[in-house]
Formats: structure tokens, C-alpha cells, sequence
């Protein structure tokens, strides 16, 4: 925190090597270092400045996922930093905590940079918020746990070559690392899980189907702790869960076959696909934790009653109602203030998800029922299964800007690159 009360932080996206395969060196990208970037944590309310530095041989930009900020700060397609520049954004934190990230945004080059290792955590805090017993100590009993999956060449190097959905690893990392372990010394656990893949879908589980509490969607905290044996996270997606664990135990975070809808050709969308992600070991004696309260947070009233304007969005192949990206075209202009349902549809019989800028936004209904309870949460991205309709209902409050768009697309991000994304404004 510097002299005038603002959070500082500098990013520098490098080249790297990553050892994913002992022995086997793989080049690989990273902030302030060879893969993935340092958590960065502000609280609400505070002014947040980050210094990004460029030191790759081509452009490369960083958005700050999740975020409410004005679109200038955004770090997208229209705020690339060219080899050796610096970018400089700053904004005021102005949301709950919750687990957000940050990852590169080129225009057509996404999927490859975040690919290539480009991602990091932005934890949100909010020091008003009442305790609710949720285990709080960094990289103890609160742990970012980013999940991604990659494949190599023969030679180490990363292999690009995907099929229709983009690059579909088998080899997972948590953290960056293949078959990772985490000591645990308490009684309960909290993970923040990122799905931090470019194309696959997970559905997070315990080896021994034991219930976890998720405890919170993208944007934060659910209104209460819902018991799962399943968190499925499509890219982009985050979700925070609580595990309890007993003194000497041994037990592996997995990711189970993913409930990917109606697809086509589900073997090769990943949909038979199991993994090991993360053994969590506890320690022969565990500290006690609190209990984790009845009651999380009182979400802001966010209804679909309360809105002046629906738009529809179309998914299908490459294009969003019939459209490609086009950095020269602003499709959607919103008045600043306005609350409006996002009615989204995947016309594919392939998966896709939906991610939309500045916003938390609220899942209204799917195909008129309300959401499960692990999906009654602020949410800025969400899996759409084929054929069905996703009425997403969201507030534009402020950072009225005509001139700089933000995004919205699927974040498959080959998807995203070739084409999956529009741009609005808010005036
Ligand atoms: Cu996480 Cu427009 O992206
Ligand atoms: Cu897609």
C-alpha cells in the first residue's frame, strides 16, 4: 500500500520453463515467473493500481476476470501492451469478496496465452463483512487451487493442436503441478477452486463421494452453504468449498465425468473423463476450525421482475446471433443503471459457456425452472448445456463509458478466438 492509501502491484509476463514431467523441460509463460502469477488481494474499497509489464515477443494484455471496473481498465482485446510496454490500470475494488483471477486477453491469441501458463488469482475481501466461519488463513486453511490440463509433445514442448473445443490435456495440474499433494492441519479446509482451463469442463468431487460445502460462486458467497458431493466448473468458473477432514487421512480431490448436457460425441468433449487433481493429507493431530454458519451473506436484490430490457444471445459455432467479433463493432449498448435478462442459448450440440464482462449477474431461470442452489449465486460465467435457455438477469450500475466496449463470449477459448464474442457498451 503506498503513501496515498492505493494497493500496488506489478506483473511481469515472461518466458519460462515448467518441469510438468520430471526431468522434461517444457517452455512455458508466466507472471513474475515461469508458469501461472503471484495472488493478488485487495480489499473492498480500496484503490487498486497494478503495473503490467510485457516482456514476451508479442502483445499480450491482462484482464481482471470477475471484475466490476470501468472497461478502460478491463485489460481486453482494446488494451493490449506491446512487447517491452507497461500498462497502468487502476480502479476502486467495489464488490463483495469473492475469488476472482486474472488472465491475458489478445485479440485471437487467448486460448495459447493462457494456455502457455498467463493466470493468476485476484482475492476480493471485504473487512465489513460479519464472520461466518470460514477458514481464512492463506495457503494454510484457505488455499487457491487453480486446475488446468494441458498435453506435450514428445519433446516437452506444450502441444497446440486441439479439436472442436480446443485443447483437451491429459495431463491436470493443480497449482500448476501434476499428482500435487496438500498438507492439511486443520480440521477443515477451504479450497478456491479455478477452473482454469482453456476447453475442459471438471466436476470436482472426493474420491470417497463425501459431501463438501460449497460456499460460494464466482462473484462470492452463496446465502447459504450448500452440501455437495459435485462442484462442476466449466473455464472460467470458480467455486469455493469447505472440506472436513479427520486426523491421519488421506483423501484425493478428483474430478469425476462431467453432466455436459445433450452433446454429440461426448467421448471426445472430455465427458468420460476422470482425473486425479489434489490429495489432501491430514496431519496426525488437526487444529479445531469454527463451524461454518447457517448463514453466509444476504445477496443484493437482483430480480428478472426489475428489468427494463431483454437481449438475446444465440451461440452457434463460431458466431453469437448470426455474428463474428468484430473489434470495429459495438452490438449491445447499455444505459448505465439499467437492470436487464440476458437470455442466452447454446444452438450447438457441443458445449459452450457464457462469460460477461464488469457484471455479476444472477441465473433468473433454465428453460423456466430456478437454478440449483449451487448456482443461486452471483455468477460472471456459466455452462450452457445444448438447447436450453439461460435467463441471466444483471445491473449495469456505473463506469458509464461510450467509447470503450467490454466483452461477453464463451470461454472456450478457442471458441473466443475465432469468433464466440460480441462487445457492449454502457453510456
Ligand atoms: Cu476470463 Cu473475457 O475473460
Ligand atoms: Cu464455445
Amino acid at each position: 500500500v503506498d503513501a496515498d492509501g492505493t494497493r500496488t502491484f506489478e506483473l511481469t509476463a515472461q518466458e519460462g520453463t515448467t518441469q510438468f514431467v520430471e526431468g522434461v523441460d517444457t517452455p512455458t509463460w508466466g507472471f513474475d515467473g515461469d508458469l501461472l502469477g503471484p495472488t493478488l488481494r485487495a480489499n473492498r474499497g480500496e484503490q487498486v493500481a497494478v503495473t503490467v509489464r510485457n516482456e514476451l515477443p508479442e502483445p499480450t494484455s491482462v484482464h481482471w476476470h470477475g471484475m466490476h471496473l470501468p472497461a478502460a481498465m478491463d485489460g481486453g482485446p482494446h488494451q493490449e501492451v506491446a512487447p517491452g510496454a507497461t500498462w497502468r490500470p487502476t480502479w476502486q475494488v467495489d464488490q463483495p469478496a469473492a475469488t476472482l483471477w486474472y488472465h491475458p486477453h489478445p485479440h485471437g491469441r487467448t486460448e495459447e496465452h493462457v494456455y502457455r501458463g498467463l493466470a493468476g488469482f485476484f482475492l476480493l475481501d471485504d473487512p465489513q463483512a460479519r464472520d461466518v466461519g470460514l477458514p481464512h488463513t492463506y495457503g494454510v486453511d484457505d488455499v487457491p487451487v487453480v486446475v488446468q490440463d494441458r498435453n506435450l509433445e514428445r519433446d516437452g514442448t506444450l502441444d497446440l493442436e486441439g479439436g472442436e473445443l480446443g485443447v483437451l490435456g491429459s495431463l491436470v495440474t493443480a497449482n500448476g503441478v501434476r499428482g500435487a499433494h496438500l498438507p492439511v492441519t486443520t480440521q477443515r479446509v477451504r479450497l478456491r477452486l479455478l477452473n482454469g482451463s482453456t476447453a475442459r469442463t471438471y466436476a470436482f468431487g472426493l474420491a470417497d463421494d463425501r459431501e463438501v460445502l460449497q460456499v460460494a460462486t464466482d462473484g462470492g458467497l452463496l446465502p447459504a452453504p450448500v452440501p455437495t458431493t459435485r462442484v462442476q466448473l466449466s473455464p472460467g468458473e470458480r467455486a469455493e468449498v469447505v472440506v472436513t477432514m479427520t486426523p491421519g487421512e488421506t483423501v484425493r480431490l478428483r474430478s469425476f465425468r462431467p453432466e455436459l448436457g445433450r452433446i454429440a460425441a461426448g467421448f471426445a468433449m472430455g465427458a468420460q473423463d476422470e482425473f486425479d487433481v489434489l490429495e489432501l493429507r491430514a496431519a496426525a493431530e488437526l487444529a479445531p476450525s469454527p463451524q461454518v454458519a447457517p448463514a453466509l451473506t444476504t445477496l443484493a436484490p437482483l430480480s428478472a421482475d426489475d428489468a427494463t430490457v431483454t437481449r438475446s444471445f444465440d451461440l452457434q459455432n463460431r458466431e453469437i446471433n448470426g455474428l463474428r467479433m468484430d473489434m470495429g463493432r459495438v452490438d449491445e449498448t447499455v444505459q448505465v443503471g439499467a437492470t436487464e435478462v440476458w437470455e442466452v442459448r447454446n444452438l450447438d450440440a457441443f458445449p459452450h459457456n457464457f462469460h460477461v464482462h464488469d457484471v455479476q449477474f444472477r441465473v433468473a431461470d433454465i428453460d423456466g425452472a430456478p437454478p440449483p442452489p449451487a448456482l443461486a449465486g452471483a455468477k460472471d460465467t456459466i455452462y450452457l448445456e445444448p438447447r436450453r435457455t439461460y435467463r441471466l438477469v444483471m445491473r449495469f450500475e456505473d463506469h458509464a463509458d461510450p467509447d470503450v466496449p467490454y466483452m461477453f463470449h464463451c470461454h472456450l477459448l478457442l471458441h473466443e478466438d475465432e469468433g464466440l464474442m460480441g462487445q457492449f457498451v454502457v453510456v
